[in-house]
């Protein structure tokens, strides 16, 4: 391809919208007498959805065989950033051999309710896991010479009327949540590509939302890819494409192109302004010819291998009282549950991987049972009716066994793009199948295949829970693996599950009404509601067992006091302490008591995932930076820390911390403060140009005590202007303040 300055010159007006617009379904406008390429870009993210023949964006029709890896709720329960990269670099490799350009993935998008749709496509709850995630699949698919496209931007956390929902949301709450998913993975990875989300945030749809395009993302975080809508969200054209939208995606059959040229032509459009976007787009393109690896081929068996390894970590064991897992290779074991023959391993929509090949968890089982007898039992229909016979036959079974496992999970239609689901429960049939078990059987341990959080009314009465997640085509092997103990489970849930869907922070603001939905329960989203509230969660953020055991001592800041600007380094010892080898997730959390601000109780800041032998012991280290210390201050518009001690948290969980240690951090933003007469006697009662002030007129307060009334409370409160009438009414006159004096002392305090 030519330079791009010169193409651009080149280019006619008409060349130049048409760039901008979908040449396709999957792909961009070709323009061979410039040597300008088309470019293909297909889903993501979990996997590449190459739609050969009919395309849609829902999942609909046929799509090449690919390897379908675990979805991203389930990558997120690894937290393993080397394992998102592997991931991300296999999709990357079949991107290459599928002749795709851009890969739509991953999802950033926070799981603020778990009734989410797709909560199955995003990671946590929690922006810093997700950002970091994010930003090794990028890193890793890019790694490849394709491009990511990091979805859907921003604040895209439901289905119910996606594609025109009003996000009402604060600032803050925007920043610290929401937009901090994104940001950290576009500054780490930088994509080449991000996809705006359907929705409006504060009544801007996102696809012509300037501050979040432009200002946000390129100025603020410095994003130098194009920003591509994601399919059919563009409105007007050209208002989007002033707004930083620089492609859209579908071909819109001409309407987008012939806006962004009336535009330019009336004067509405600076011709500037689509000059950037089609050098941003050619210089995606220019990137791509060059990645472009000649007759690619990919290795679907290692691709499988990698996915069973991905599915291994993304499996978490969320109950295992008594040790009834792993199970023993001997005696009976009853599986009951038809996801035992025709597991759940994805979601559905645009994400639907037409897989290479789907292994079965009781082949699998079988395979791994060694001297255990398997017997199986239907247990419940599928279709969610109650059905006695299949009840009967699976008490009948599981009578006859040593221990039971229990399929469990929920339907499609329940992990679905385009539908929120509206309850956490599994179907009745399920619920009343695992009870009436558990009444008759004392070692019963429930898989759960699902792509969001569940309710379990029956947690305390079995004795095992292992979360599956939609783990993938390899997924029945892994699974094996880690039932019998061929494998110690390790994730941890980066999504809280909560007791009960009222116990959620957005329960009365999810899906909103008609038109709009509001954030109201702001930065306490998952744990940092949990946390605040004392609602107890069924299974809390960041919790996972393991067959060993792990202990941690030895905490040590590289310092106990430190500028804003510098790092902190943090280290302590985690040892295996049990029998088994096993892979432990070290969660680091910051906390500031102090804040002059509503702050959540702690944030996660730092993981690390570690692997260790029967009675090895490893040194885990972390650094922090300002941004771990900072809030999202809207006075000033940017992140700033406090001064003051803050607590550096070490946990098994977010319920579990174990180690602790202070730092004295000192900020080096200075706030200077404003008074007006408005300011209260509290505000101004540290300034030592109204010591003088405030000393006497509380001095002068002095009956009331008996009264039982907190005179200092009610003085405290009081506007300054209200002191020149209050002080003539206790003076008499003599000696009272004057509005003059008071706004010379507010001058002076003002500096
Ligand atoms: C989804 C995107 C997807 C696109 C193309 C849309 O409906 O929201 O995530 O990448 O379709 O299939």
């Amino acid at each position: 391809m030519e330079d791009i300055k010169t193409l651009l010159a080149k280019m006619t007006l008409e060349e130049k919208a048409s760039l901008c617009c979908g040449g396709g379904f999957w792909n961009t406008r070709e323009l061979p007498h410039l040597g300008i390429p088309a470019l293909t870009l297909t889903d993501g993210p979990h996997g590449v959805r190459k739609q050969s023949g009919a395309a849609d964006h829902l999942g609909l029709n046929e799509s090449d065989k690919t390897t379908c890896f675990p979805t991203a709720a389930g990558m997120a329960a690894s937290w393993n950033r080397e394992l998102l990269y592997k991931v991300g670099a296999a999709i990357g490799e079949e991107c290459q051999a599928e002749d795709v350009q851009i890969v739509l993935g991953p999802g950033a998008n926070i799981k603020r309710s778990p009734l989410c749709g797709r909560n199955f496509e995003y990671f946590s709850e929690d922006p810093y896991l997700s950002a970091q995630l994010a930003a090794k699949h990028i890193q890793g698919a890019q790694s490849q010479g394709v491009g990511a496209s990091l979805k859907h931007f921003a604040a895209n956390n439901q289905e119910t009327r996606r594609f025109n929902i009003d996000v009402v949301i604060d600032e803050r709450t925007l920043r610290e949540i929401y937009l901090a998913s994104f940001e950290g993975a576009v500054v780490d990875a930088q994509p080449w590509t991000v996809m705006c989300a359907y929705n409006k945030i504060n009544g801007e749809f996102c696809s012509q939302n300037r501050k979040l395009l432009t200002e946000i993302l390129r100025e603020e975080w410095g994003f130098a890819g194009f920003v591509v809508s994601d399919w059919f969200a563009v409105s007007e054209r050209d208002k989007g494409l002033a707004a930083g939208l620089d492609l859209e995606m579908p071909t819109s059959a001409g309407i987008g192109k012939e806006a962004i040229v009336s535009a330019v032509k009336s004067g509405g459009l600076s011709e500037a302004a689509l000059d950037k976007a089609v050098e941003r787009i050619l210089s995606v393109i220019s990137k791509a010819v060059d990645g472009k690896k000649a007759s690619a081929a990919c290795d679907k068996a290692a691709h499988h291998a990698l996915a069973r390894e991905a599915a291994r970590e993304s499996m978490v064991l969320l109950k295992n009282e008594g040790g009834v897992l792993p199970l023993a290779k001997k005696g009976g074991i009853a599986v009951i549950g038809p996801f035992a023959k025709t597991p759940r391993f994805q979601g559905a929509g645009s994400s639907h991987i037409n897989a290479t090949r789907v292994d079965i968890p009781y082949d699998e089982l079988e395979k791994a049972a060694e001297g255990a007898a398997l017997m199986y039992a239907e247990g419940y229909a599928l279709n969610g009716e109650a059905d006695a016979a299949l009840l009967e036959e699976a008490k009948k079974i599981a009578a006859s066994a040593d221990v039971c496992v229990i399929f469990a999970g929920l339907p499609d239609k329940d992990d679905s793009e385009g539908k929120d689901r509206v309850s956490l429960r599994l179907p009745e049939n399920q619920n009343a199948l695992i009870a009436e078990i558990a009444k008759v059987h004392k070692s019963v341990a429930v898989v759960l295949m699902n792509g969001s959080a569940v309710e379990t009314p029956w947690a305390g009465d079995v004795k095992g829970i292992l979360e599956a997640y939609l783990g993938g085509q390899a997924m029945a092997g892994a699974l094996a693996e880690i039932l019998f103990g061929d494998c110690n489970p390790s994730g941890k849930l980066a999504e809280t599950f909560p007791q009960t869907l009222h116990d959620t922070p957005c329960f009365i603001n999810f899906p909103g009404d008609s038109k709009r939905v509001e954030y109201r329960e702001g930065l306490f989203v998952g744990y940092r509601y949990y946390d605040k509230t004392g609602v107890k969660p069924l299974f809390p953020f960041g919790h996972g067992l393991s067959y060993t055991t792990f202990e941690y001592s030895d905490l040590r800041l590289d310092k106990s006091e430190m500028m804003d600007t510098e790092e902190l380094r943090v280290s302590l010892t985690v040892k295996n302490t049990g029998k088994r080898a096993g892979k432990e997730i070290v969660q680091l959390y910051v906390r500031y008591p102090a804040a002059s601000v509503i702050r959540p109780v702690k944030e996660l800041k730092g993981f690390e995932k570690v692997d260790l032998a029967p009675g090895e012991e490893k040194q885990v280290e972390f650094t922090l930076g300002k941004r771990a210390f900072a809030f999202y201050d809207t006075d000033i518009n940017g992140w700033r820390v406090e001064s003051g001690d803050f607590e550096i948290l070490i946990g098994k969980s977010s319920a579990e911390t174990v180690l602790s240690a202070l730092v004295h951090v000192t900020s080096t933003t200075t706030v200077k403060k404003r008074y007006t007469l408005d300011s209260t006697i509290a505000d101004i009662r540290d300034e030592p140009a109204a010591a003088q002030l405030v000393q006497t007129l509380s001095g002068s307060l002095g009956a009331g005590q008996e009264l039982g009334l907190d005179l200092d409370a009610l003085f405290s409160s009081i506007k300054i202007r209200s002191l020149v009438a209050m002080s003539q009414f206790k003076s008499g006159g003599k000696g009272a303040v004057t509005i003059e004096q008071l706004n010379g002392l507010i001058a002076a305090m003002n500096g």
